[in-house]
């Protein structure tokens, strides 16, 4: 199957105080998964939120099957048959499975109420396609982060769209759900539906698409077949120069214990789990999603409670119960779910930068600006933060620049332990190395970082050890000399 499906010209949009898209050109054929790659704040998503309806376009062009059409909101987006995977989940967590799925669109028996046996049906016969497992009236908010993302797939499908757009749609899921999912696609594929896909894992790229569009600040750079491509070459385009050195890390770490955790155990959760962390290591968490591990941190950090179990810092026992013990024991988690756990979305860079040590520039309590001030700008150039000012709306940020809020926020507090959740997630080539960068130099200060992550290339790069979980415990500690893909694999999936 052939045939321009979609075209974009010389599309332009403004924000205050950003030109988010200067003159982006962007086309779809019948049937071609075409990737838009880009750093983080490049503009993609903003491109895909005006096909969709829900930015509208400042100058530029949008044809669908040749025709020029104007797209004022989802709903013409959805007349053209468009549908769109948000990067950040977008589901109403207390609503059930069928009803965030045809939310907006229930059907109606002859007497005017919503049909919900038949709505409950259809859900029903969508998950079981998709062999998820899940019950169609199960609330949203019991699903962990990559069951609501195979909803919001799910959603998107149910549509019967022509053109679907992936939003960073693997950011949370394992590799078993990414296989999914691409076989999803492949079918889609055949049927004739045209998928922008966003991704920043470029393996994934490689794999799936048939173009690859890059583009840089706001602008267009370049389309490329991706078989005709390599990984240097759209590195090299996405930032205009040369990466290397992607993974820093020095190794050597002290025999000096900062953190010991002993027989924890939380019922039906985490199992009798012990293990110790030495000043200036970085031991990674690799498991399967499911496996335990951000429930674990959830305890260490005082946001959940456990039935059993002892915790040490520097060889003193403390009771944490919750986060601002752990903040006084000088303990920082940054979560994987950054919008709902992490940021004030609607608060300024700079709120959520110094939120946890606005005491510091207290003086006669008064908040001393400047220096707040002075503090956030330090961040946003060490992460290379890309945002107009400090007081810019969080929301505003791109995906990735909001999780530099977040780290920045924790790295304000001077944490000796730093737990990391999926650090890199969303995040682009350049921030990654960036991020990677920040934990080797504060492991050379001595701070412990624990790094949680389904990456596996990032964890065997930058661990000393890799803790590998499975159904909430500890399946074996592996040291440097002892861990790669396969052996990491092997215990996550229960082996010995
Ligand atoms: N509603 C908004 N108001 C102001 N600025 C915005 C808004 N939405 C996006 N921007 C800005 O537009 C630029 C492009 O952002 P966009 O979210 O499209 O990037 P992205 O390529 O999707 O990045 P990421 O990979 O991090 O998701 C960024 O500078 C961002 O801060
Ligand atoms: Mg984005």
């Amino acid at each position: 199957m052939s045939g321009k499906l979609l075209e974009m010209k010389g599309v332009t949009k403004r924000f205050p105080g950003v030109y988010a898209l200067k003159g982006v050109d962007f086309e779809l054929e019948i049937g071609e998964v075409h990737a838009l790659l880009g750093e983080n704040g490049a503009g993609k998503s903003t491109l895909m939120k005006i096909l969709n309806g829900i930015y509208s376009i400042d100058e530029g062009n949008i044809f669908i099957n040749r025709n020029e059409v104007q797209i004022h909101g989802v709903k013409d987006a959805q007349k053209y048959g468009i549908s769109i995977i948000h990067q950040e989940i977008s589901l109403v967590p207390y609503l059930s499975i069928a009803e965030n799925i045809y939310l907006g669109r229930e059907s109606v028996t002859k007497t005017g109420f919503i049909d919900q046996k038949t709505m409950y049906e259809n859900a029903q016969k969508l998950l079981n396609d998709f062999d998820l497992g899940l019950s169609a009236d199960t609330t949203v908010n019991k699903l962990n982060v990559a069951q609501q993302q195979m909803i919001e797939i799910i959603k998107a499908v149910s549509f019967h769209s022509k053109i679907i757009v992936m939003d960073e749609p693997t950011s949370s899921l394992t590799e078993k759900e990414v296989d999914f999912l691409f076989k999803t696609i492949r079918n889609l594929k055949e049927q004739g539906v045209g998928i922008v896909y966003i991704s920043h894992r470029m393996n994934e790229l490689f794999e799936i698409t048939d173009r690859i569009t890059v583009m840089r600040d706001g602008t267009y750079i370049g389309t490329v077949i991706t078989k005709d491509t390599t990984n240097e070459k759209l590195i090299s385009m996405m930032v205009g120069r040369e990466l290397t050195n992607y993974y820093v890390r020095d190794f050597s770490v002290s025999d000096e214990c900062v953190l010991k955790v002993s027989n924890l155990t939380k019922k039906g959760v985490i199992e009798n789990t012990s293990f110790e962390l030495r000043k200036g290591e970085i031991l990674g968490f690799s498991g399967l999603v499911g496996a335990g591990r951000s429930e674990l941190m959830k305890c260490i950090f005082g946001l959940d409670s456990f039935e059993q179990g002892e915790i040490f810092v520097k060889g003193n026992k403390v009771t944490i119960k919750n986060p601002n013990d752990a903040i006084k024991n000088k303990i920082a988690y940054v979560t994987e779910n950054r919008k709902e756990e992490g940021l004030f979305l609607i608060q300024s860079v700079q709120y959520n930068v110094t939120i946890k040590i606005l005491d510091e520039f207290m003086k006669f309590f008064r908040v001393n600006s400047k220096v707040e001030n002075m503090e956030t700008n330090n961040y946003i150039k060490e992460l290379s933060i890309k945002t107009p000012s400090p007081n810019q709306e969080v929301k505003n940020l791109s995906g990735g620049n909001q999780q530099k809020v977040l780290i920045s926020r924790w790295l304000a507090t001077k944490p000796q332990v730093l737990i990391l959740d999926e650090p890199t997630r969303g995040v682009d080539v350049g921030a990654k190395a960036e991020i990677y960068s920040i934990m080797n130099q504060l492991v050379k200060e001595g701070v412990s970082i624990i790094m949680i992550s389904s990456e596996l290339p990032e964890v065997i790069n930058m661990s000393d050890r890799v803790a590998v979980m499975c159904k909430g415990k500890i399946q074996k500690i592996l040291t440097k000399d002892s861990f790669n893909q396969e052996t990491i694999m092997h215990y996550a999936t229960g082996g010995n």
